[in-house]
């Protein structure tokens, strides 16, 4: 694995004539992302990942300088994962003048977008420099970030980006806790609780499954969510996916999307329904 950190370095590394997997993260490696890695390897000749925390996408009172940070193990975790080239950039790399940024026009003011404004047009806007300099073939998100993958998918369609972006699926701790980056945030005890989330979000599922009213499921699964000890809700929704818009007799997926805050870290987790 050859690890680069700036643009000529990368462009020099690039390969002309393969397909490019790409997996962009904000390192602090866990099996989600390897996961992603594995994929990128199954349908690429070659697979770039990149390790960038992004200021951009952090808000001023978020935990941009607390971000959990470990390059020699994130390394260690690329190499054994089978990634060949490692882009690991400055921030005076990726924003050398830093006078234009993407903006979002439709689907970031509500869930993540609501609470955390301003927080994707930092995604967009790095993405999209990411794709410009990698060039890849496909992308790799995980489905943990539908919000993220939703308005990434539609950047690529409305810039006619050429990169086909892959949505992959949750990883999962045996308790059904989804992996992040932020679970290092929490004590035992905490993680235990946040264990709840997911059961809660099937509970939901099975409901909707069974025809029961959007409305009446969002409620029992606020009603769910209260009851975890030591935490507060962000926010529930219950919306179309992709659109991200309100639900109708025409959507196909609905998206059910929660964030919890923890003592010290904010959780997100979904499931996705799809009709029929
Ligand atoms: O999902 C993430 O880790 C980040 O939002 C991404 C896509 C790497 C952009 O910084």
């Amino acid at each position: 694995m050859k690890i680069v950190s700036t643009v000529k370095e990368l462009q020099h590394a690039l390969p002309l004539e393969q397909t490019i997997g790409f997996v962009p993260t904000m390192g602090y490696l866990h099996e989600g992302h390897m996961s992603l890695v594995e994929n990128a390897r199954c349908e690429n000749d070659f697979v770039v990942m990149s390790i960038f925390v992004n200021p951009t996408q952090f808000g001023p009172n978020e935990d941009l300088d607390r971000y959990p940070r470990d390059f020699e193990r994130d390394e260690k975790l690329a190499r054994e994962a089978g990634v060949d080239l490692l882009f690991y950039p400055t921030t005076e790399t990726m924003y050398p003048l830093d006078m234009a940024r993407v903006t979002v026009r439709h689907g970031a003011d509500v869930l993540c977008g609501a609470s955390r404004p301003g927080h994707f047009d930092g995604v967009l806007t790095i993405v999209s420099k990411l794709f410009n300099l990698v060039r890849p073939t496909r992308a790799y998100f995980g489905l943990k970030d539908a919000q993220q993958v939703a308005l990434i998918e539609g950047y690529v369609r409305d810039y006619f980006v050429p990169v086909e972006i892959r949505r992959c699926p949750i990883v999962r701790e045996e308790t059904g806790l989804a992996k992040s980056s932020r679970n290092v945030y929490l004590t035992d005890e905490e993680k235990e609780e946040a264990s709840q989330i997911y059961k809660a979000l099937t509970v939901a599922k099975a409901s909707l499954e069974a025809g029961d009213d959007p409305k009446k499921v969002k409620q029992q699964l606020t009603d769910r969510l209260d009851e975890i000890p030591n935490s507060q809700i962000d926010y529930v929704e219950v919306v179309d996916y992709p659109t991200l818009g309100v639900v109708s007799n025409d959507s196909t997926e609905l998206l059910l999307a929660v964030a919890v805050q923890f003592e010290r870290a904010r959780l997100i987790d979904n499931v996705i329904w799809k009709k029929g």
